[in-house]
Protein backbone atom coordinates (compact mmCIF):
# COMPACT_ATOMS: atom_id res chain seq x y z
CA UNK A 1 0.00 0.00 0.00
CA UNK A 2 1.98 3.30 -1.22
CA UNK A 3 1.03 5.93 1.09
CA UNK A 4 2.05 8.98 -0.29
CA UNK A 5 1.22 13.15 1.13
CA UNK A 6 -2.02 14.61 -0.26
CA UNK A 7 -0.42 17.39 -1.69
CA UNK A 8 1.89 15.37 -3.48
CA UNK A 9 -1.00 13.29 -4.63
CA UNK A 10 -3.52 16.00 -5.54
CA UNK A 11 -0.86 18.17 -7.61
CA UNK A 12 0.31 15.15 -9.38
CA UNK A 13 -3.01 14.51 -11.24
CA UNK A 14 -4.76 18.11 -11.00
CA UNK A 15 -4.02 22.22 -11.86
CA UNK A 16 -3.64 22.82 -8.10
CA UNK A 17 -0.30 24.01 -7.19
CA UNK A 18 0.95 22.89 -3.20
CA UNK A 19 0.20 25.75 -2.00
CA UNK A 20 -2.71 26.27 -3.35
CA UNK A 21 -3.74 22.93 -1.62
CA UNK A 22 -2.86 23.94 1.52
CA UNK A 23 -5.13 26.50 1.08
CA UNK A 24 -8.26 24.39 0.02
CA UNK A 25 -7.61 22.00 2.62
CA UNK A 26 -6.98 24.20 5.39
CA UNK A 27 -10.79 26.00 3.95
CA UNK A 28 -12.48 22.22 4.34
CA UNK A 29 -12.00 21.99 0.37
CA UNK A 30 -10.53 18.59 0.40
CA UNK A 31 -12.10 14.97 1.59
CA UNK A 32 -10.72 11.33 1.94
CA UNK A 33 -13.36 8.87 1.85
CA UNK A 34 -15.88 11.60 2.52
CA UNK A 35 -13.90 13.32 5.60
CA UNK A 36 -12.58 16.51 5.46
CA UNK A 37 -9.00 16.40 6.19
CA UNK A 38 -7.57 20.00 6.84
CA UNK A 39 -4.03 19.02 6.39
CA UNK A 40 -2.12 18.97 3.42
CA UNK A 41 0.89 16.79 4.15
CA UNK A 42 -1.72 14.08 5.55
CA UNK A 43 -0.47 10.42 4.15
CA UNK A 44 -2.89 8.38 2.13
CA UNK A 45 -2.86 5.00 0.45
CA UNK A 46 -3.53 5.75 -2.98
CA UNK A 47 -5.10 1.84 -3.98
CA UNK A 48 -7.59 2.38 -1.36
CA UNK A 49 -8.40 5.94 -0.03
CA UNK A 50 -10.97 8.21 -2.29
CA UNK A 51 -9.74 12.06 -2.86
CA UNK A 52 -12.17 14.71 -3.40
CA UNK A 53 -11.09 18.82 -3.84
CA UNK A 54 -14.47 20.89 -4.10
CA UNK A 55 -16.75 17.40 -3.89
CA UNK A 56 -14.77 16.23 -7.11
CA UNK A 57 -13.24 12.28 -6.91
CA UNK A 58 -9.72 12.80 -8.20
CA UNK A 59 -8.56 9.82 -10.29
CA UNK A 60 -6.50 7.53 -9.00
CA UNK A 61 -4.37 7.21 -12.56
CA UNK A 62 -0.72 8.72 -12.64
CA UNK A 63 -1.58 9.87 -16.04
CA UNK A 64 -4.43 11.43 -17.94
CA UNK A 65 -5.78 10.06 -21.00
CA UNK A 66 -8.71 12.27 -22.25
CA UNK A 67 -10.33 11.16 -25.94
CA UNK A 68 -11.61 14.98 -27.51
CA UNK A 69 -14.13 14.60 -30.60
CA UNK A 70 -12.26 17.91 -32.04
CA UNK A 71 -14.46 20.46 -33.46
CA UNK A 72 -13.15 22.60 -36.67
CA UNK A 73 -11.73 25.83 -35.48
CA UNK A 74 -9.41 24.45 -33.18
CA UNK A 75 -5.54 24.11 -32.77
CA UNK A 76 -3.93 21.42 -31.73
CA UNK A 77 -1.15 23.15 -29.70
CA UNK A 78 -0.18 23.78 -25.65
CA UNK A 79 -0.26 27.87 -25.54
CA UNK A 80 -3.16 29.93 -26.26
CA UNK A 81 -2.99 33.34 -27.36
CA UNK A 82 -6.51 33.31 -29.31
CA UNK A 83 -8.41 30.79 -27.21
CA UNK A 84 -8.68 28.36 -29.80
CA UNK A 85 -6.42 25.53 -28.52
CA UNK A 86 -7.82 21.98 -28.54
CA UNK A 87 -6.91 22.78 -24.66
CA UNK A 88 -9.82 24.67 -23.89
CA UNK A 89 -11.97 22.16 -24.40
CA UNK A 90 -11.43 20.02 -21.37
CA UNK A 91 -13.28 20.34 -18.21
CA UNK A 92 -11.56 21.75 -15.27
CA UNK A 93 -12.45 18.77 -13.60
CA UNK A 94 -10.58 16.40 -16.34
CA UNK A 95 -7.73 19.04 -16.61
CA UNK A 96 -4.19 18.34 -15.01
CA UNK A 97 -1.08 20.52 -15.57
CA UNK A 98 1.52 19.06 -18.34
CA UNK A 99 -1.84 17.84 -20.76
CA UNK A 100 -0.88 18.08 -24.42
CA UNK A 101 -2.79 16.82 -27.64
CA UNK A 102 -0.75 13.67 -28.54
CA UNK A 103 -0.60 14.38 -32.41
CA UNK A 104 -1.95 16.66 -35.00
CA UNK A 105 -5.14 17.74 -36.75
CA UNK A 106 -5.17 20.64 -38.68
CA UNK A 107 -7.40 23.72 -37.38
CA UNK A 108 -10.37 22.97 -39.95
CA UNK A 109 -10.27 18.91 -39.51
CA UNK A 110 -12.27 17.01 -36.96
CA UNK A 111 -12.31 13.63 -34.97
CA UNK A 112 -10.65 11.92 -32.38
CA UNK A 113 -7.54 13.83 -30.77
CA UNK A 114 -5.56 12.34 -27.53
CA UNK A 115 -5.01 14.48 -25.08
CA UNK A 116 -2.67 13.39 -22.69
CA UNK A 117 0.65 14.45 -19.88
CA UNK A 118 1.96 10.76 -20.70
CA UNK A 119 5.03 11.74 -22.55
CA UNK A 120 6.50 7.99 -23.05
CA UNK A 121 2.84 6.92 -24.72
CA UNK A 122 2.17 10.04 -26.88
CA UNK A 123 6.03 9.09 -28.11
CA UNK A 124 5.33 5.87 -28.60
CA UNK A 125 1.82 6.45 -30.40
CA UNK A 126 3.30 9.21 -32.62
CA UNK A 127 7.15 7.40 -33.56
CA UNK A 128 7.11 6.60 -37.06
CA UNK A 129 8.61 3.23 -35.66
CA UNK A 130 5.56 1.62 -34.49
CA UNK A 131 3.26 2.87 -36.92
CA UNK A 132 0.02 3.44 -35.79
CA UNK A 133 -2.53 3.49 -37.82
CA UNK A 134 -4.89 6.07 -37.77
CA UNK A 135 -8.04 5.65 -40.22
CA UNK A 136 -9.89 9.21 -41.57
CA UNK A 137 -13.11 9.87 -43.40
CA UNK A 138 -12.93 12.27 -46.00
CA UNK A 139 -15.16 14.43 -47.75
CA UNK A 140 -14.07 14.89 -51.52
CA UNK A 141 -14.61 17.68 -53.99
CA UNK A 142 -14.99 14.87 -57.25
CA UNK A 143 -16.12 11.24 -57.26
CA UNK A 144 -13.87 8.81 -55.67
CA UNK A 145 -12.10 6.59 -58.55
CA UNK A 146 -11.86 3.40 -58.06
CA UNK A 147 -7.56 3.80 -59.32
CA UNK A 148 -6.88 5.49 -55.87
CA UNK A 149 -6.97 2.11 -54.21
CA UNK A 150 -4.01 0.76 -56.16
CA UNK A 151 -1.77 4.70 -55.73
CA UNK A 152 -2.46 4.69 -52.01
CA UNK A 153 -1.66 1.00 -51.49
CA UNK A 154 1.50 1.18 -53.95
CA UNK A 155 3.25 4.11 -51.67
CA UNK A 156 1.86 7.71 -52.95
CA UNK A 157 4.37 10.52 -54.19
CA UNK A 158 3.23 13.74 -52.82
CA UNK A 159 3.34 17.01 -54.77
CA UNK A 160 6.65 17.97 -53.37
CA UNK A 161 8.31 14.41 -54.54
CA UNK A 162 7.90 13.23 -50.54
CA UNK A 163 7.20 9.72 -50.59
CA UNK A 164 4.41 7.63 -48.33
CA UNK A 165 4.49 4.60 -46.40
CA UNK A 166 1.75 2.45 -48.50
CA UNK A 167 -1.99 3.15 -47.32
CA UNK A 168 -5.23 1.66 -47.75
CA UNK A 169 -8.71 4.10 -49.21
CA UNK A 170 -11.82 2.92 -49.76
CA UNK A 171 -15.21 4.79 -51.16
CA UNK A 172 -17.81 4.78 -48.46
CA UNK A 173 -20.62 2.54 -49.65
CA UNK A 174 -23.62 4.67 -51.22
CA UNK A 175 -21.78 7.78 -51.72
CA UNK A 176 -19.10 8.37 -54.26
CA UNK A 177 -17.73 11.92 -52.53
CA UNK A 178 -16.77 10.09 -49.11
CA UNK A 179 -13.75 7.96 -48.18
CA UNK A 180 -12.62 6.00 -45.71
CA UNK A 181 -8.24 6.51 -45.77
CA UNK A 182 -5.90 4.68 -42.90
CA UNK A 183 -2.12 6.18 -43.20
CA UNK A 184 0.65 4.68 -40.25
CA UNK A 185 2.53 8.12 -40.34
CA UNK A 186 1.88 11.55 -40.11
CA UNK A 187 3.24 14.10 -42.65
CA UNK A 188 1.94 17.69 -42.66
CA UNK A 189 -1.52 18.03 -44.22
CA UNK A 190 -0.95 14.13 -45.29
CA UNK A 191 -4.26 12.91 -45.86
CA UNK A 192 -5.15 16.18 -48.21
CA UNK A 193 -2.07 16.10 -49.92
CA UNK A 194 -2.50 12.32 -50.92
CA UNK A 195 -5.70 13.40 -52.76
CA UNK A 196 -4.33 16.43 -54.18
CA UNK A 197 -2.02 13.65 -55.81
CA UNK A 198 -4.62 11.97 -57.71
CA UNK A 199 -6.17 15.74 -58.36
CA UNK A 200 -9.21 15.16 -55.78
CA UNK A 201 -9.90 17.79 -53.16
CA UNK A 202 -10.55 17.12 -49.65
CA UNK A 203 -13.36 19.11 -48.43
CA UNK A 204 -13.84 17.87 -44.85
CA UNK A 205 -11.48 15.46 -43.24
CA UNK A 206 -12.53 13.73 -39.48
CA UNK A 207 -10.27 11.22 -38.05
CA UNK A 208 -12.19 8.46 -37.02
CA UNK A 209 -9.69 6.15 -34.77
CA UNK A 210 -6.02 5.60 -33.82
CA UNK A 211 -4.75 2.26 -33.70
CA UNK A 212 -7.66 0.25 -32.34
CA UNK A 213 -9.26 3.13 -30.52
CA UNK A 214 -12.48 4.18 -32.60
CA UNK A 215 -14.21 7.40 -31.59
CA UNK A 216 -17.73 5.88 -29.43
CA UNK A 217 -20.53 7.07 -31.39
CA UNK A 218 -21.79 9.06 -28.03
CA UNK A 219 -19.48 11.37 -27.93
CA UNK A 220 -20.55 14.02 -30.11
CA UNK A 221 -18.38 16.67 -31.48
CA UNK A 222 -16.90 18.57 -29.23
CA UNK A 223 -17.31 16.65 -26.12
CA UNK A 224 -14.89 14.36 -24.37
CA UNK A 225 -14.21 11.66 -22.06
CA UNK A 226 -11.66 10.02 -20.12
CA UNK A 227 -10.22 6.82 -21.32
CA UNK A 228 -9.63 3.69 -19.07
CA UNK A 229 -6.89 2.06 -18.93
CA UNK A 230 -8.11 -1.01 -21.49
CA UNK A 231 -9.28 1.77 -24.21
CA UNK A 232 -5.40 3.15 -23.86
CA UNK A 233 -4.40 -0.23 -24.69
CA UNK A 234 -6.37 -0.20 -27.67
CA UNK A 235 -4.28 2.35 -29.30
CA UNK A 236 -1.68 0.10 -30.23
CA UNK A 237 -3.93 -2.75 -31.34
CA UNK A 238 -4.62 -3.34 -35.12
CA UNK A 239 -8.12 -2.87 -36.62
CA UNK A 240 -9.10 -4.78 -39.79
CA UNK A 241 -9.74 -1.18 -42.00
CA UNK A 242 -12.19 -3.55 -44.52
CA UNK A 243 -13.85 -4.56 -41.68
CA UNK A 244 -14.28 -0.76 -40.10
CA UNK A 245 -15.30 0.40 -43.57
CA UNK A 246 -18.05 -2.08 -43.79
CA UNK A 247 -19.30 -1.61 -40.42
CA UNK A 248 -18.75 2.12 -39.97
CA UNK A 249 -19.68 3.72 -43.39
CA UNK A 250 -23.21 4.67 -42.04
CA UNK A 251 -22.37 5.66 -38.30
CA UNK A 252 -19.44 8.59 -39.63
CA UNK A 253 -20.77 9.24 -43.03
CA UNK A 254 -23.56 11.31 -41.29
CA UNK A 255 -21.76 13.55 -39.83
CA UNK A 256 -19.20 14.53 -42.47
CA UNK A 257 -22.35 14.42 -45.20
CA UNK A 258 -23.90 17.61 -43.79
CA UNK A 259 -20.83 19.96 -43.64
N1 LIG B 1 -4.15 14.71 -42.77
C1 LIG B 1 -4.52 15.95 -43.08
O1 LIG B 1 -4.39 16.40 -44.20
N2 LIG B 1 -5.05 16.72 -42.10
C2 LIG B 1 -5.24 16.30 -40.85
O2 LIG B 1 -5.75 17.04 -40.00
C3 LIG B 1 -4.85 14.97 -40.53
C4 LIG B 1 -4.30 14.20 -41.51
Amino acid sequence: MPLIRLDKFISERTEFTRSQIKSLAASGKISVDGITVKKSDTKIDTEKNTVSVNGQPISQNRFRYILLNKPAGFVCSTSDSDGTNVLSLIPPELRSKNLFPAGRLDKDSLGALLITDDGDLAHDLLSPKHHVPKIYIVKLARPFEINYINKFKKGMKLGNGEQCLPAEVRCVENCDKLAFVQICEGKYHQVKRMFAAVENHVESLMRISVGGLVLPEKLGVGECMELLHKDVENLFLPLDFEDFCAGYGAVFSAILINK
